[in-house]
């Protein structure tokens, strides 16, 4: 019997929330290695409101701590799930290292490059797991979507399509996603997109990128607005945001990757367009191609092979015999060989980051090695992001390693001035 791991969120705004219906949802799968103790945040409301809502879930109320420091005196600790905004999690993640604390943090990673390399320095200068909370990869149908790929079945990877279009000038749920020193709309969905390509494709390694500031002042539709009843996690924090804003980071990419298997990627990621919006994820092989759904959204992929009608369904999983999904996945999807699942999203939700705590425990028992999504894997999610301003501010392309090894950051260099690194 392993020992259960004292557990604190910290940063219990939405994502917080989320993460705790994550853990409550492990929980009740009977599959958590896992003790909330801890609910830390320097905003006492959400810290409590956190605790409260974990106190029905979990039957247990953390205690309620404003710093780290605090927190290691209310509780014993031996991990954290970093879920603050992105320009904390360095300076967070490093003081639980030194405490002697596992960490699980949201992406992005760390704000910059930079800032990551001292999240995954620190990590290994003090033996500690360091896990990136990326949820997308985990959905059960980019799981059999990659089972699909190394299958063979669509040949070789040739060209990958990528194209997000979509937003206009309205807010994507919160102000700072718009601010470049707080994170910006291309790192903070981009490093998604990102994990997506790499898990997909294996390493990308060189990048050509056009980024545009295309709406510089975004509009909050739900300012001052009371918030209704089956509102959003967020809506309670939006009704407070401004009505109008000032945004300050890049809002739309579009970029030719090259990826060192030879792969090509052409990628869009424009939140900023107004007319049709789009979502096109494909894969094109040397024998035929697949056509890939939305992140969580449970939708069936599709396989187009030559002379054959598209198939997507359960044929599907004829192709794949060994295809199956991690326990974690399987008890809380439904299921082992999924081609489609149907779930409120916040229940698609709760069950991925649920996955992510599964594998985040068995890495700090030791029974995995480490996270599938580790450190490392992380900050090179961030580079790719930062790949794409880096190569418009050089007006050349640019490869991953430059930016990841912190050789190329004239766009950030405003940021790691205004983090003092
Ligand atoms: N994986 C996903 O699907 C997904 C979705 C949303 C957000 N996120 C990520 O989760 C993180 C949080 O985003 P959010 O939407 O919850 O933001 P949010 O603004 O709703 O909440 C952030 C919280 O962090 C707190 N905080 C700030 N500094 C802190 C510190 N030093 N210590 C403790 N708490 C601190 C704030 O007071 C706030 O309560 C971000 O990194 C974001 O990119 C991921």
């Amino acid at each position: 019997m392993t020992e259960t791991i004292p557990l604190a969120i910290v940063g219990c705004g939405g994502m917080g929330h989320r993460h705790m219906y994550g853990l409550a949802e492990l929980t009740r799968a009977g599959l958590s290695p896992f003790a909330l103790v801890g609910a830390c945040d320097p905003d006492e409301g959400n810290a409590n409101s956190l605790a409260d809502q974990a106190a029905e879930l979990l039957g247990t109320r953390p205690a309620v701590a404003g710093n780290l420091e605090a927190l290691a005196a209310a509780t014993d600790v031996a991990a954290i799930d970093l879920t603050t905004t992105p320009r904390y999690h360095h300076t967070v993640a490093v003081e639980a290292f030194e405490r002697g604390w596992h960490v699980m943090s949201e992406k992005p990673l760390g704000l910059t490059a930079r800032a990551c390399q001292l999240m995954v320095q620190a990590a290994a200068r003090h033996d500690r797991v360091l896990s990136t909370a990326e949820n997308y990869r985990r959905d059960p149908i980019n799981r059999l979507g990659k089972a699909l790929l190394d299958s063979g079945v669509i040949g070789d990877p040739r060209l990958m399509l990528h194209h997000t279009m979509g937003g206009g000038d309205g807010m994507l749920i919160s102000v700072w996603r718009h601010q470049k020193d707080a994170s910006g709309v291309l790192l903070d969905v981009g490093v998604h997109f990102a994990d997506i390509l790499e898990y997909y494709l294996g390493p990308a390694s060189t990048i050509y990128a056009q980024t545009r500031l295309h709406e510089k002042t975004r509009k909050n539709p739900v300012a001052g607005k009371g918030v209704t009843k089956g509102g959003g996690v967020y809506e309670r924090w939006q009704t407070d945001m401004p009505a109008k804003f000032e945004a300050t980071a890049d809002d739309a990419g579009y970029s030719t990757m090259l990826f060192e298997s030879g792969a090509v990627v052409s990628y869009i990621e424009d939140h900023a367009s107004r007319g049709e919006g789009m979502w096109k994820r494909a894969i094109f092989g040397s024998r035929g191609s697949m056509d890939l759904p939305g992140d969580r959204s449970g939708r069936r992929l599709t396989l187009h092979l030559p002379g054959q009608d598209a198939e997507s369904g359960a044929a599907l999983l004829d192709l794949v015999p060994e295809f199956r999904l991690d326990a974690a996945t399987a008890a809380l999807f439904g299921g082992d060989r999924l081609f489609e699942y149907s779930f409120e999203f916040v229940e698609t939700d709760r069950k991925l980051i649920a996955v992510e705590y599964a594998d985040f425990g068995l890495a700090i028992q030791g029974q995995s090695g480490h996270p599938e999504v580790s450190g490392a894997q992380g900050q090179r999610s961030v580079a790719i992001a930062y790949a794409w301003m880096e190569s418009q501010v050089a007006g050349r392309s640019v490869t991953v390693d430059e930016v990841l090894n912190d050789e190329l950051n004239a766009y950030q260099a405003d940021i790691n001035d205004s983090l003092g690194i």
